[in-house]
Parts: structure tokens; C-alpha cells; sequence
């Protein structure tokens, strides 16, 4: 999120010094952290499972006690503070979402102001000025159940929930974990929108660096149980404190480097061609010449019709047209390497046809596994010096 520079000079809102959490079964999930929040900043915690993102969250709103270290909240030693009247200044969103399942998605946003002595009817209208804000219609979500709710609308309540009581700061575990690519994409947007209204103070978990970047004003990335590198975007991106950020970094710009990255007509293998009228002999003898184990075949108007293996033509008479198979994975040229990849998943296929859509679908060639590879490599070989767009427009908070 870019951060504006007329804003005013922030105050310092969390404070870990030197914590360290050990479970009771010796298992050291938090070593020796320390780090700052400024008030109003977003932090993303990245790193793998198991690396001690929630044990740090669930520390802050004394959910979980440190076995070292102390950790303040706006000045203050939590520890000196009544575990109740802390929640009450930190929103959390769980892992999982975590709705209650017999209450109305109305109540469930609700649940916090009550408890803390709102009357019902303030509580309720409360709410749903709450699920408007998430972009939830409370006249037409208000009233259903989370099982009457999709993945993403689910995860909406449970940032609307975490608002409730409108505390300063917010935890928020993981909160679009569990909705596909593009609901999560649209959540992130319009979490950025609410956030830029709210200015909370933000500790987001999440399993994934390209949701760190996006949402971070500065990003933690974790190793087990400590801080590798907290930074801002940019600098984590471009500058990896360690070989383990590097990697940690490097796989996933790998894995977003495959949805810009186009399939072009050089990526592209030829197998044999025959045409739907050459008779299967014809074909038999173009697979034993190459060596191959599958034909593409095409239409009198050279189109992409489907494909026949050499199994199917050993032995068999007539032609092309009575053995061969219409072909279900095919791509135009221009199509995402993301997309190659998954209609391969799809179609559970060793290659995919790629066609020219220009010229009324001719065939290009095809896409295989090991061209996919070498068509990333390349991608990410000729990319490598250059920081994603992303994080070129972040800028970090002044370090406190
Ligand atoms: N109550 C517990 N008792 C013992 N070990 C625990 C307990 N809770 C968590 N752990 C361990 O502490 C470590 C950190 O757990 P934590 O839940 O903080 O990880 P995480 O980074 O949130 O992982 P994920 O991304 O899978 O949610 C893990 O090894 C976990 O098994
Ligand atoms: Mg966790």
C-alpha cells in the first residue's frame, strides 16, 4: 500500500522485545522476537506452515503467554493488562473464519459490540453499516446463516466481525485463506480500500508472498520461529536479507512469473501431423519415422481436429477419421504458461495443442511440460534484474 506522505507522524502501537514462546511439549514456536508496528501500518508475517505466524498473533491479544520477552501495545506491558479489556482494542480474524454456525450473519457481527454492552438494537444496526462497508447487502446476507454463505462472503464476516467493536488494532490470521485466486484478489482490493478508511493497526498472516506484497506496508518474513527480514516490499523483493528469503521469495516469483508469461509460438514442439482423410497406414508410418508415440491430426482446412497414438494405429485399416480422438486440451498461442498448466492438471495430459485464434484456429505445435519449464526459465532469467510493478510503487514506513 503506498503510504501518503501527508500523514501524520505515527505512534509507536505494538512492541515485541526479545519474545519467545515454548510450548509445554519443548517445541520453540517463537525465538527471541522482536520487531515494531507504527500506528496505522499494515505488516504481513509470511513464511511457511509451522513457522510460528499464529503463536505470534494469538501473543498479542494474550490468547497465547509468552514464555519470554515482554510485548506492549501502544505503550503499555500487556501483561499488565486485564486479558478483556485488551481484546476490546484488538480485532481478530481466525484462521478458518471461525462464525458462529446457529447465528444470523447479522448477529455474528454483532457478537463483540454486545458482549461488550452495546444494546442489541445499536449493536445490530451497527452491523450492518459493517457488512455494507465489507460489501455485504445486510438485507440480503443479514439474515442467513454461514452455511447459506460462499467462501468469500464468509471470510467478509469475519473482517466485519473483527471491526465490530472498531479497535485500533487488528489480527488477522490468514483471513482469505481459504477462497480460490480471484475472490481472493477481489477481497485483497477491497480490504485495501476499507483499510485505507480505517487506518487501523494491521498484523495480516498470510502463507503467501504475492498477498505479503500487496497488502504490506512492510512484510515479516519468518523462518522457524524468527524474523528473517522485515522490510518493505520492494527491499524483500529486490534485496533478500538471506539465502532463505531468496528461496522463499524466488519459488513464488517463479509461480507469478507463470500468469504474465505468455506461450509463444518458438516454445512450441512439433509431433507428426496427419490429416483426418490419410489413411492409417500413412500414419503408422510418420509415428515409426519420428519415433513418436502420438499424432496430432488435423482438418482438410489444416484445423486442429484431435490427436491419434501409435497404438491405435498398429494394424488397423481405413483411415485417420475412424481411430482418431478429438482433442480436448488446446490453448491459443498468447495464453498464459499459468494457463497451460492448469488445462494440463485438468485434462490430466502429457502436452497441450496451441492454436492460432488469428487465422481461424490453425495449429501452432504443442506445449509440453519440459518447453513450459524452459519458457519460465527464460521468462524469469530475462526478468531477473527488474523489480515486479508491485512493489516499485510501495514505500516503506520510516523505520521507529
Ligand atoms: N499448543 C501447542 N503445543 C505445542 N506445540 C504447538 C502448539 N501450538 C502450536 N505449536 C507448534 O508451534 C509451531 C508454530 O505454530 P503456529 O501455529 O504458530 O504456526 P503457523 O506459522 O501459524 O503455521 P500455519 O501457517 O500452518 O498456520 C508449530 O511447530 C506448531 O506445531
Ligand atoms: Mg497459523
Amino acid at each position: 500500500m503506498v503510504v501518503t506522505p501527508d500523514r501524520p507522524q505515527w505512534g509507536l502501537m505494538i512492541r515485541f522485545e526479545h519474545v519467545t514462546k515454548r510450548y509445554a511439549d519443548g517445541t520453540t514456536a517463537v525465538d527471541d522476537l522482536s520487531f515494531e508496528v507504527a500506528e496505522g501500518e499494515l505488516v504481513t508475517l509470511v513464511g511457511p506452515s509451522g513457522c510460528g505466524k499464529t503463536t505470534t498473533m494469538k501473543m498479542v491479544n494474550r490468547l497465547i503467554e509468552p514464555s519470554e520477552g515482554r510485548i506492549l501495545l501502544d505503550g503499555d506491558d500487556i501483561s499488565t493488562v486485564d486479558p478483556v479489556q485488551l481484546r476490546r482494542r484488538i480485532g481478530y480474524v481466525i484462521q478458518q473464519v471461525g462464525l458462529f454456525p446457529h447465528k444470523t450473519v447479522l448477529d455474528n457481527t454483532a457478537t463483540v459490540p454486545h458482549l461488550l454492552g452495546v444494546k442489541r438494537a445499536k449493536a445490530r444496526e451497527r452491523a450492518a453499516e459493517l457488512l455494507d462497508l465489507v460489501g455485504l447487502d445486510p438485507s440480503v446476507h443479514g439474515d442467513r446463516y454461514p452455511d447459506q454463505l460462499s467462501g468469500g462472503q464468509r471470510q467478509r464476516v469475519g473482517v466485519a466481525r473483527a471491526l465490530a467493536a472498531d479497535p485500533p488494532v487488528l489480527l488477522m490470521d490468514e483471513p482469505f485463506g481459504a477462497v480460490d485466486p480471484v475472490v481472493r484478489e477481489h477481497l485483497q482490493n477491497e480490504f485495501l480500500r476499507l483499510q485505507s478508511q480505517v487506518r487501523k493497526t494491521v498484523l495480516f498472516v498470510t502463507h503467501d508472498i504475492e498477498e505479503a506484497v500487496r497488502l504490506g506496508d512492510r512484510i515479516a518474513v519468518y523462518g522457524q520461529g524468527r524474523i528473517e527480514q522485515f522490510d518493505a516490499p520492494a527491499a524483500v523483493l529486490g534485496a533478500p536479507a538471506t539465502p532463505y528469503v531468496a528461496d522463499f521469495v524466488g519459488a513464488d516469483r517463479g509461480l507469478k512469473r507463470l500468469s504474465v508469461t505468455p506461450i509463444e509460438p518458438g516454445d512450441l514442439e512439433q509431433p507428426p501431423v496427419v490429416h483426418l482423410d490419410d489413411p492409417v497406414e500413412r500414419a503408422a508410418a510418420a509415428l515409426t519415422a519420428e519415433g513418436a508415440r502420438w499424432a496430432v491430426v488435423l482438418d482438410g482446412a489444416d484445423d486442429l481436429h484431435g490427436w491419434i497414438s501409435a497404438e491405435q494405429v498398429r494394424g488397423a485399416g481405413g483411415t485417420v477419421r475412424e481411430h482418431a480422438r478429438r482433442m480436448e486440451a488446446w490453448l491459443p498461442v498468447g495464453a498464459s504458461l499459468k494457463q497451460a498448466f492448469s488445462t494440463m492438471l485438468q485434462h490430466d495430459a502429457g502436452w497441450i495443442a496451441v492454436i492460432d485464434e488469428q487465422s481461424a484456429g490453425r495449429f501452432l505445435g504443442v506445449l509440453t511440460p519440459a518447453r513450459l519449464h524452459e519458457a519460465l526459465r527464460r521468462s524469469i532469467d530475462a526478468d531477473a534484474q527488474e523489480l515486479p510493478r508491485t512493489a516499485v510503487a510501495v514505500e516503506s514506513v520510516s523505520s521507529p
